[in-house]
């Protein structure tokens, strides 16, 4: 196996004690309480997490890795000499091996995550699985400018960018961010995941399952914030929604507020009334014809949208459009 000598990864401007503190207060002080998604994967996010994957009603992993594992050697045409899998939010790599079980001419592999010690554990399994492989991972924030090591900055690469994160971004944050990977040297191809529209009761389910396990993964966000910035929210006193907004074609989280109350967090007294609640996380859902338009836009052509027999979910090809 090889790996980087990093015992913690590459970091690429990861977050501050400060950052973190800065943005829950900003965003609990807002009009609109809100907690920016990428906080719900601390250690223990990203394991309740991947056991949100697991559940019969959660359908986006058990059919992304589907379509992948269909279509996955239909990408070798994008590997070249020397080419790098560039991950962004790998998460515990699950669907990662479905494209180096297919793509054995990849020189390397490149998890980006913002949970430290989750992508640490995933990238050590990786390379133990596959001794031909260099796994390089960077501890990042893909909102902010990413840096690779130094190697593989001029590296041809697969973007790869699967599990419809680029969906917990508003549309204009995912053309920005689809905007930024365009300007990455040396990419051949960006394979993106998207859940696609569906059914309300479908999505619903998906997001508020029965054995309340993404309950619990948004309440970990309060105690996450009880943990590392010393508030004291009472987490009998808040609970877990998912709604689907019509409007936007998305499922929201919230935190409501079960009954009138006060938090402290950083030497200041945040008010609750009940019924109010905190907006945790978004997850557009997307047409084919949309995500075209979105790429189309930010300079990609699309050149596969792959999806299962019942149009559940669809995972695209991009290629930088020099035209
Ligand atoms: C929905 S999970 C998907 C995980 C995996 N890719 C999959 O498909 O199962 C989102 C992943 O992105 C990571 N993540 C979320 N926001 C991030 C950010 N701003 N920068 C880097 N990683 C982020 C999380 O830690 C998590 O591993």
């Amino acid at each position: 196996m090889t790996m980087t000598p990093s015992s913690t990864g590459f970091e690429s401007g990861i977050h501050s004690n400060t950052e973190f503190a800065q943005s829950i207060l900003a965003g609990l002080t807002a009009p609109q309480k809100r907690i920016d998604s990428k906080w719900l994967y601390d250690v223990v996010g990203s394991q309740l997490f991947d056991t949100i994957t697991q559940l019969d009603e959660y359908y986006p992993t058990r059919t992304e890795l589907g379509i992948l594992r269909r279509h996955a050697a239909s990408l070798a045409e994008y590997v070249t000499d020397g080419t790098a899998l560039v991950e962004l939010g790998s998460g515990s790599s699950t669907k990662t091996r479905a494209l180096l079980n297919a793509l054995t001419g990849l020189k390397s592999y490149v998890p980006i995550d913002i949970s430290q010690e989750h992508l640490q554990d995933a990238a050590c399994h990786v390379a133990a699985e596959y001794d031909w492989l260099e796994v390089h991972p960077v501890v990042a924030d893909f909102t902010a400018e990413i840096v690779l090591p130094p190697p593989l900055a001029n590296a041809p690469k697969i973007l790869f960018f699967p599990g419809s994160t680029i969906g917990n971004f508003e549309i204009e944050g995912a053309a920005q961010l689809l905007r930024r990977m365009r300007r990455m040297s040396g990419v051949t191809a960006f394979v993106i995941g998207v859940d696609l529209v569906k059914d309300t009761d479908t999505l619903v389910r998906a997001y508020d399952d029965t054995k309340g396990v993404t309950a619990a993964f948004n309440l970990n966000l309060l105690t996450r914030i009880n943990r590392e910035l010393g508030a004291d929210f009472d987490l009998e006193r808040f609970r877990h929604e998912a709604r689907w907004n019509s409007r936007e074609n998305r499922i929201e989280m919230h935190l409501v507020s079960t009954s009138a109350q006060d938090v402290q967090l950083l030497g200041q007294t945040i008010h609750f009334a009940a019924g109010e609640t905190v907006h945790t996380e978004n997850s557009h859902k997307y047409t084919p014809g949309q995500l075209e338009g979105i790429a189309g836009q930010e300079g990609w052509l699309v050149r596969q949208i792959w999806t299962d027999a019942d149009n559940l979910f669809g995972v695209a090809v991009l290629t930088p459009d020099s035209g």
